[in-house]
């Protein structure tokens, strides 16, 4: 028997950056939207525990125990006392070390998909705190939709979404470490003001209005990002000379975001970023989209 869980990447329209506090992680305000690209991730009972991942990017992606899918696989077995002798399987489609939480929406996937597999019937909550444990972004991996994430990014509230929107992400040639982008910012940044959520984002997200949203996306990690990435900024530029409303660096990079008025609109922004040769890849996905799913 296998079981299957579908989870989705994810975009910070809003992502508002403190000081580093004591445990060297940062407070955040921290808005959340998931986008409609995925990974699944199936768990088989097996003699031991083993990673397996095909798709883009995938010889990028650790199959050891460091690998966020085989450490909640961990967690949860540890929790209820059962071995954890799955073999994991990761088909990927989010781009990896990108900033779209691919690594956390594997984590997210394992944990929905041994709790189902194993029948341990853990509460959302429980899964949450798992989650919280496994990495900042993981507990929205798991919730999908919109949220804000405070603390380090684990603490969320649901955020209310009032229509569709259409995202090109444009995958750069190479990854950009987390961490690194985090000190980069503490370089830039020697004194970084207390991040709030800002009303008239979430006013936009609310009216599903495209224009306003486009006006008011920000990322207080994009600075770091382009400082140890030059050559995203010729990828924003293409962008938006397509025709994006708006764009922006995804997370901690170098996948870059672009906000378009409509499906039309995305699809001749990503042949464009294409052709420009600016990117590897030019996605196009539509957003909100649903947390992990059992397939
Ligand atoms: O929580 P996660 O393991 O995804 O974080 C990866 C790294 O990103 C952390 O080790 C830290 O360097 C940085 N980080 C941070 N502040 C946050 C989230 C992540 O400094 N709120």
């Amino acid at each position: 028997m296998s079981v299957t869980v579908r989870v989705p990447a994810k975009v910070n329209v809003q992502l508002a950056v403190g000081a580093a506090r004591a445990d060297g992680f940062h407070d955040l305000a921290n808005v959340f939207l998931a986008v409609g690209l995925h990974d699944e991730v199936t768990v088989a009972a097996a003699d031991e525990l083993r990673v397996t991942c095909e798709g883009p990017g995938s010889d990028q992606v650790p199959l050891d125990r460091t690998n966020l899918a085989a450490r909640a696989v961990e967690l949860l077995g540890a929790r209820y006392g059962i071995a954890p002798d799955v073999h994991i399987h990761i088909a990927k489609d989010i781009p990896v070390a990108g900033g779209m939480a691919g690594g956390s929406a594997d984590g997210a996937g394992a944990l929905v998909a041994c709790d189902a597999l194993w029948g341990t019937g853990a509460s959302r909550s429980e899964l949450l705190d798992i989650c919280a444990e496994l990495g900042s972004d993981v507990p929205f991996s798991l919730v999908g939709g919109a949220a804000l994430g405070t603390g380090r990014g684990e603490k969320l509230e649901p955020v209310e979404v009032g229509g569709a929107f259409h995202w090109v992400f444009a995958v750069a040639d190479g990854g950009l470490s987390t961490p690194a982008v985090y000190r980069e910012f503490d370089r830039l940044t020697p004194v970084a003001p207390a991040p709030e959520a800002s009303p008239a984002l979430l006013a936009a997200l609310r009216d599903g209005a495209v224009e306003a949203l486009a006006a008011e996306l920000s990322n207080d990690l994009q600075p770091a990002a382009l400082s140890l990435f030059p050559s995203l900024r010729d990828t924003l530029a293409t962008g938006v000379e397509a025709g994006a409303l708006a764009s922006l660096v995804s997370g901690s990079g170098p996948t870059t975001a672009f906000l378009a008025a409509d499906a039309a609109s995305a699809r001749r922004v990503a042949d464009a970023l294409l052709a420009s040769g600016v990117c590897r890849a030019a996605r196009v996905a539509e957003s909100p989209a649903a947390g992990a799913t059992l397939l």
